[in-house]
């Protein structure tokens, strides 16, 4: 039987915090009823203590989400903590998630401290959120960095005080594959109650690794894998949620899956895209305006005999366009025929080598040759 991987989405706090992608209420809203639609299983709505803006976002998301779990972020402090409950008061099924620093690089110079104050710290706050509210996920910032048998310990200490979910960032994005899968198998198989709670993934993507590594933490034990639309996040962004949803879609031999409505990944991909006012680069997997576009000859005379040739992922399934042939000089007259028939032309009284030169001219002059462009070359023929 497959397994179910949670699916944490944190557009509107990681995302968020992306330079220049500042949303108001009513787009943090629509985003979060998308999000609803998509069928995450988390929403992180915000960091509530940030400003007052942010508490009311978090605030309005909770009293309008009814079926997804609704996150706020807090640091490991009484005053985030209580603001975090709060501002969730009306959610119906809330969840805090707070955390601190554990790399020997935030103990030592954000916090100047040891290794046995922060286990402290952590359980002061994990205690301290579960008065409020019974679901509790605590993140162990830059665990990428941090060396196991600490990590373990402190997972320990926080499980033992009630958290429910363990959130095993790699913060700066420093893992490979196997050095982050090794650390969740770590944890899974040396911290008592580990079965008891959902272990998390929260990747970065400062060497381009955020979604294998989510998916090799995945692999490795971990049933939550955080990510926002279009891997946009902090510095180089988080793990994309289309990557990781579609990865899972199309590799049962992986044995995993999620709820998410692949149908609309790229509706939500747009929206998002929009909404933030960050083009997405005409590359990017799954939701890119070239994901499903084939430009050279080679390619366009096979996808034209059959889709498979050189697409994996059928466009439909994430609500995309059709798969398109873009004319350039490196098409050939298969690609060209394709797309005259396309725009009605019967060829059987035209001599196709002759439309073609026509075409390679026009072609040499221009990135692209689009449809009107076709219809001036069938003119220039007569
Ligand atoms: O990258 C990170 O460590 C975070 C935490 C606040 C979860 O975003
Ligand atoms: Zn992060």
């Amino acid at each position: 039987m497959k397994k179910n991987i949670k699916i944490f989405d944190t557009t509107l706090r990681d995302g968020e915090q992306t330079p220049g992608c500042k949303l108001n209420q009513k787009e943090k809203i629509e985003i979060a009823l998308q999000l609803e639609r998509l069928n995450v299983d988390i929403i992180e709505s915000g960091f509530p203590v940030s400003s007052p803006e942010d508490f009311n976002s978090v605030q309005e998301i909770s009293k309008i989400i009814k079926n997804t779990t609704v996150c706020a972020l807090s640091r490991a402090v009484q005053k985030d903590i209580e603001i975090a409950a709060l501002a969730l008061k009306n959610a119906k099924y809330p969840r805090i998630h707070t955390g601190i620093g554990v790399s020997s690089e935030h103990i030592k110079f954000k916090f100047n401290s040891t290794e046995s104050e922060i286990i402290e710290r952590a359980v002061y706050a994990v205690k301290l959120a579960k008065k409020f509210i019974n679901d509790i996920e605590f993140y162990a910032e830059d665990s990428g960095r941090t060396n196991n048998i600490f990590l373990a310990k402190l997972c320990e200490s926080v499980i033992k005080a009630g958290a429910t979910v363990l959130n095993i960032p790699d913060t700066t994005g420093y893992c490979l594959p196997d050095e982050y899968g090794n650390k969740i198998k770590f944890i899974k198989e040396n911290v008592k109650g580990i079965d008891k709670v959902d272990i998390s993934t929260h990747c970065h993507n400062d060497l381009g690794l955020a979604t294998a590594n989510s998916i090799e933490g995945i692999r490795n034990g971990a049933t939550q894998i955080e990510c926002t639309i279009n891997g946009i996040g902090e510095r180089a962004g988080n793990t994309s949620l289309e990557e990781v949803a579609m990865i899972i879609y199309q590799k049962n031999q992986l044995g995993f899956y999620t709820k998410i409505n692949t149908k609309l990944l790229y509706k939500t991909s747009c929206m998002v895209s929009e909404y933030m006012s960050v083009n997405i680069q005409p590359n990017k997997a799954i939701v890119g305006a070239n994901a499903f576009a084939h430009s050279s000859g080679i390619h366009q005379d096979g996808m034209i005999k059959n889709r498979s040739t050189y697409e994996i992922i059928n466009p439909k399934d994430v609500g995309a366009n059709q798969s398109s042939i873009i004319l350039t000089s490196r098409s050939g007259r298969a690609a060209l025929k394709y797309k005259l028939k396309t725009l009605n032309y019967d060829l059987k009284n035209f001599n196709i080598d002759k439309i073609y030169n026509i075409f390679i001219e026009y072609a040499d002059k221009k990135k692209y040759v689009a449809d009107e462009d076709l219809h001036k070359i069938m003119l220039d023929y007569n």
